[in-house]
């Protein structure tokens, strides 16, 4: 008998991943859990509308997330003004689904909220501020998205936003201590899409102390797993700088991506708008 996961974990893994444990504990067929096993980022949409009760149930769902200490330092912006969207969308045009989404929410941490309902001098501009504003944006957006797809959306977050955040900041009039995690582009997919695999346990998953001393050889198995499903052979990066490598998979891809410099005005903009980030 196969273990109830076999395929949807090969699909993300890209090998039959061992879950452990006595077979009477292995986890009853779920389909949920296959769903988000199988779930994919989706960047074309179809004419489809989606119905604004849909919409209001899947934001319910999205800021019923867990919250750090109850603060609930999330807020959403709809974008629901085509000029709104369009100004936003001819910001990143090598990003068409940004305009061309039936949906698109900006997800943002709302470190403003908690100042502004205390009757007490609350400054909430510290890192810590941030952080956890951050971290509940993010947990709602996470959510929003799985919600999304268990109604049959596709959806796709847009972090770019943050490497124009003047003026993002200036269309969506955000107020100091308010800043964008993700936009989010939602609808109903236009393709199947495809699944990204993931790194292996060895890679990011460890026991009672930190110990990366797995990291190397299972990300190179994975470069090779990644490889022989979906080549970047002939997608290398900046190959001007960098050269034309000979095998080219998902760690020289990212390495090279992570030296671009994104996102640098970000820290001094948060510095403008609100938060100090000290203590
Ligand atoms: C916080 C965040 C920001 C992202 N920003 C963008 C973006 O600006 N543009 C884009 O096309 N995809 C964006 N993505 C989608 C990722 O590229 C995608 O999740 C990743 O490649 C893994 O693919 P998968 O979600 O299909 O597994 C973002 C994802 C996250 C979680």
């Amino acid at each position: 008998m196969t273990a109830p996961y076999t395929d949807e974990l090969t699909a993300r893994f890209g090998y039959d991943l061992y879950l452990g444990g006595p077979a009477e504990d292995s986890p009853a067929d779920n389909a949920w859990i296959k769903q988000v096993l199988l779930r994919r980022t989706h960047r074309r949409y179809s004419d489809r509308p989606v119905p604004e009760a849909v919409v209001r149930l899947i934001l319910a769902a999205a800021f019923s997330a867990s919250s750090k200490s109850d603060f609930q330092q999330a807020s959403v912006i709809r974008v629901e003004d085509r000029g709104q969207r369009d100004k936003l969308a001819a910001l990143i045009p090598d990003m068409p689904w940004i305009g061309n989404a039936p949906v698109f929410l900006v997800f943002l941490g709302d470190a403003r909220r908690l100042e502004r309902i205390s009757k007490h001098p609350v400054k909430n501009g510290s890192l810590e501020g941030f952080f956890n504003a951050t971290v509940d944006a993010s947990l709602v957006l996470q959510t929003c998205i799985l919600a999304a797809e268990t109604l049959g959306l596709g959806t796709c977050p847009i972090s770019v936003l943050r490497n124009h955040i003047e003026a993002v900041g200036e269309i969506l009039a955000l107020p100091d201590k308010v800043f964008p995690v993700a936009g989010l582009c939602l609808g109903y997919p236009a393709q199947q899409g495809f699944i990204s695999m993931r790194l292996s346990p060895e890679a990011t998953v460890q026991e009672d102390r930190y110990n990366d001393s797995r990291t190397i050889p299972a990300v190179d198995a994975y470069d090779r797993r990644r490889d022989a499903r979906h080549s970047l052979k002939d997608r290398q990066r900046s190959p001007e700088i960098f050269g034309a490598a000979e095998f080219y998979g998902w760690s020289e891809d990212k390495a090279r991506q992570a030296m671009s410099g994104e996102g640098t005005g970000f820290a001094a903009w948060l510095r403008a708008h609100g938060f100090d980030l000290g203590k």
